[in-house]
């Protein structure tokens, strides 16, 4: 009895839910290098390159090309993202392979001549296209870090697309969803309509023009996207059809190293991806602030720890919308935003808010899970996390001539107008306004958790600004509720991002009378379809084993290991 009554009444009731999510939910265990994707067949393609000995890197490579065959609506070479690695002999580093801003783009170009954001602009057709990444971005993590050749890495991908592989249920509902817009174009609907249908489940996909595209770039590298010919038919469709890309964009973008943003969390060590993405500096931000309350002691999903975490979101988000931009063009001002000081400052303000008094309440918008991410662990101690997306389901939704694969409508990422929502309702300040050359800011963060100076979690998610809070409340389920990293993963999530100022719950997040206390203070809350696609692995301090976690909510992805 007297032990019972030192849990605080809180975390008691909340134990059981606890118990349930560690009980039902198991992770895949394997003894050497464990891959977690969004599609099991891509998965495969990396477990087959590291039981050949292939190392971590190797594998990313290979994953992300066979995801931009598998996984069409997100897996991508005509997108870009970040790469986070650390190596076994220590190393981290960052591979920035986001798109850039063509160099004839302007600040104003989404304007009509009153000022206001043309309708569908910013994500649809050759406007919304940025200059892809990608594949610079494989091709200097394989260089720098990976061992195998890049023929090798891509021949999966290449035997993919060039026999088919059995569309998902998911593929199906999203070629449903989009077979008016693939039927406006002759290109696409000859690749992703069957007889002018949408491929059902089950249907065998074939991508004879994506085979072609990924074969000339395994025989002539980036060069060929960038310097040779698929840059060529890019940049002519766009001429046709209203876009402002050059050949000159093509050749002069350029993937890049960067030292990763890393902060502490409990003892444990993050690192993730600092700007052009906000995730890492975000992420950092609202650890910072919730470090100094007690989430475990306050209880999972109370109305008091869901107060303080959702208020280490607000000041989070806050800050991302009105600091961040691309650093190559505005100075971003991280050591004052996640100073200590500044942390336990903000702290202090939660700590004395009793009330909220709520403003601003914009219409909600649902959120569709559009980019992927994958996380690999090798045998050599090697780590990465990969997150790239085309941003929109299938980007700006066009194909340049017969090159077979989807280019990005990257460009909705920027600041398009002073106090304009984009698409995921982030409204953002001038630091990320459109430049040629400029990269726009992103939510993405591909993380790793090391302690004591060896890997303990490799994660990320797809999701826009919702990645951030994904990934925060999966690191606090294992850090602080002691999950398992499977129910860290599967568990309800929540969501808050400021505008609109609106707590977004997934179903049974919440008990009724949580959900009461949250609205006493303040809060407004509804409840949405599940989102995000947590893929993560864990590796156990004591035994090494590696733990991997496909979101639930992604049927078709699989953690696979060995
Ligand atoms: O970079 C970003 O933040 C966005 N382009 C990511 C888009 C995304 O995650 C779409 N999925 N919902």
């Amino acid at each position: 009895m007297l032990g019972i009554r030192k849990i605080p009444p809180l975390l008691l009731l909340s134990f059981p839910l606890l118990c349930m999510a560690g009980d039902v939910h198991q992770p895949v265990s394997a003894s050497q290098g464990m891959v977690v994707s969004e599609q099991k067949i891509a998965s495969q393609a990396g477990v087959t390159i590291l039981r050949a000995g292939g190392n971590a890197i190797d594998a990313a490579v290979a994953v992300g090309y066979a995801l931009a065959v598998v996984n069409p609506c997100c897996g991508n070479i005509g997108g870009g993202g970040f790469m986070v690695i650390r190596l076994a002999d220590g190393r981290n580093t960052v591979i920035n392979f986001r798109e850039k801003a063509p160099l004839r783009a302007t600040q104003n170009m989404f304007l009509d001549k009153f000022g206001n954001v043309v309708p569908g602009s910013t994500t649809n057709g050759y406007l919304a296209v940025a200059v892809p990444g990608t594949v610079a971005g494989l091709e200097l993590a394989l260089t720098r870090y990976g061992t195998m050749t890049r023929r090798q890495v891509m021949e999966p991908a290449i035997l993919l697309a060039e026999n088919g592989y059995r569309v998902t249920a998911f593929d199906a509902r999203w070629f449903q969803a989009y077979a008016s817009t693939f039927r406006t174009q002759p290109n696409v609907a000859a690749i992703f309509l069957k007889q002018g249908k949408p491929y059902q489940t089950g249907d065998l996909l074939i991508q004879q023009d994506l085979a072609q595209t990924l074969k000339l770039i395994a025989e002539n590298g980036a060069h060929e996207f960038y310097k040779g010919s698929i840059a060529r038919h890019i940049v002519e469709s766009s001429n046709r059809h209203g876009g402002i890309l050059t050949l000159e964009d093509f050749s002069t973008y350029q993937a890049e190293e960067l030292s990763p943003l890393t902060c502490r969390y409990r003892g444990y060590d993050v690192l993730s991806v600092p700007p052009p993405s906000s995730g890492g500096v975000t992420l950092c931000e609202m650890l910072g602030i919730l470090q100094h309350f007690s989430l475990s002691n306050e209880g999972f999903r109370s109305a008091q720890s869901m107060q303080n975490i959702i208020e280490a979101m607000r000041y989070g988000f806050n800050d991302r919308n009105t600091f961040l931009g691309d650093p190559d063009f505005v100075k971003n001002p991280l050591e004052q935003m996640l100073s200590r000081a500044r942390m336990e400052s903000l702290a202090d303000k939660i700590k004395a808010t009793r009330l909220i008094q709520p403003e601003n309440i914009m219409i909600d918008f649902h959120e569709n899970t559009d980019t992927t991410h994958y996380s690999i662990v090798d045998r050599f101690g090697n780590a990465v996390a990969v997150t790239y997306t085309l941003n929109g389901f299938f980007g700006a939704k066009v194909i340049a001539d017969h090159t077979g694969f989807f280019l990005n409508d990257e460009m909705d990422d920027f600041t398009v107008k002073p106090g304009f929502a984009n698409k995921f309702e982030l409204v953002q300040s001038s630091a990320n306004a459109i430049s040629p050359g400029k990269r726009p800011l992103s939510s993405m963060t591909p993380v790793i958790v090391m302690k004591n100076g060896r890997v303990f979690l490799v994660l990320g998610s797809p999701g826009g600004p919702r990645i951030i809070t994904a990934v925060l409340l999966t690191l606090i389920n294992v850090i602080d509720y002691g999950m398992n990293i499977r129910a860290a993963v599967d568990a309800p999530r929540f969501h808050y991002q400021g505008t609109p100022d609106i707590v977004d719950i997934e179903p049974l997040t919440l008990s009724f009378l949580t959900s009461k206390a949250l609205e006493y203070r303040g809060y407004h809350i509804t409840t949405q379809s599940p989102w995000a696609a947590v893929e993560a692995v864990l590796i156990d301090k004591a035994n090494g084993m590696r733990y991997g976690a496909n979101d639930d909510r992604r049927p078709d992805g699989a953690a696979l290991g060995y």
